[in-house]
């Protein structure tokens, strides 16, 4: 099998189904991520960024804003195509896109001063040697910015339904890079810094991001209940749930989520984050 196969599978096939037809209102859902990452790296306009996992492009094109160049790199076909278009309709002329897998694409040593990553870099068979390839692709002293969910259960907008799959079955121990790639493999700060700190980055700081976050970035309370209902991570916790209780889990959903819904305002359950930042250290390849 070659490397990130299954995941490459997922995210240009089922995965990327409800990213494409939903995108404006995922990057609704997550804008209190992308912004804090970007104000966290601290971009200035003679810098090239590149944005890991940069699915639609949203954090690729408010960081082509600010700086000379950004390019989006992203192992999803699907998800690519409507960065492009959103690149083209935007008129934005700065920012290009490439379909590949970070972990083993053949950067150009050194081609870039900024990496960012939002819920971009959870995905890597071999997360040491991925990090390694974006530390090569960065000048000495370049910065890498990403964010990555905390625990299953600090995520009170996916417990809103894992506290209900948990009464059918008990919940799947996720994350932790020990159990490979996916939403929660990067949900543990002493493993994040051993990680970072082995592919050769110095200088990592990890800090919790705990916004409020509007599922769906809003709509009628239905439609916000139908969004998250269409999400991966919560589709695959219902699917836990035994065929014959399904209907009766995602009614109990339904109700537990009614009484949160603010008029006005949308869904708004709380989301945990890490915002995690590095330098890159000195190459070992290089002389
Ligand atoms: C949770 S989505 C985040 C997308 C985007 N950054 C956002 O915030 O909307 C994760 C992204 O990582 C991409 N991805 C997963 N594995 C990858 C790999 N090995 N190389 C590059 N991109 C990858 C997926 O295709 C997907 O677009």
């Amino acid at each position: 099998m070659s490397a990130n196969q299954q995941m490459s599978e997922a995210w240009n096939g089922g995965e990327s189904v409800h990213y494409v037809e939903e995108a404006d209102r995922y990057d609704r859902q997550l804008a209190p991520f992308a912004d804090a990452l970007i104000e966290r790296v601290g971009l200035e306009p003679h810098h090239a960024v590149l944005d890991i996992g940069c699915g639609c492009g949203v954090t690729t094109l408010a960081a082509a804003r600010h700086v000379r160049a950004a390019t989006g790199l992203d192992i999803s076909t699907p998800l690519v195509q409507v960065a492009m278009t959103r690149a083209r309709e935007a008129d934005v002329h700065n920012a290009d896109f490439v379909v590949a897998d970070a972990q083993t694409f053949s950067f150009d040593a050194g081609a870039f001063d900024i990496v960012i990553s939002e819920f971009g870099l959870m995905f890597f068979d071999d997360p040491v040697r991925a990090f390694a390839n974006l530390r090569r692709a960065l000048v000495h002293g370049g910065r890498i910015a990403f964010v990555s969910w905390q625990g299953l259960e600090a995520n009170d907008w996916v417990m809103t339904v894992g506290e209900v799959v948990r009464r059918y079955v008990p919940l799947p121990q996720l994350g932790g890079l020990a159990g490979g790639p996916g939403m929660f493999a990067l949900q543990n700060p002493d493993e994040i810094r051993s990680l970072v700190d082995a592919a050769g980055f110095v200088d990592v700081e990890v800090e919790p991001v705990t916004p409020g976050i509007v599922i769906g970035g809003g709509g009628t309370l239905d439609e916000s209940i139908d969004f998250l209902l269409g999400m991966g991570i919560v589709r695959g916790l219902l699917s836990r749930v035994d065929a014959a209780d399904r209907d009766a889990a995602v009614d109990a959903v339904r109700s537990s989520l009614a009484s949160r819904y603010q008029p006005g305002v949308g869904l708004r359950l709380g989301a945990a984050g890490w915002l995690v930042s590095a330098r890159a250290g000195q190459s070992p390849d290089a002389g």
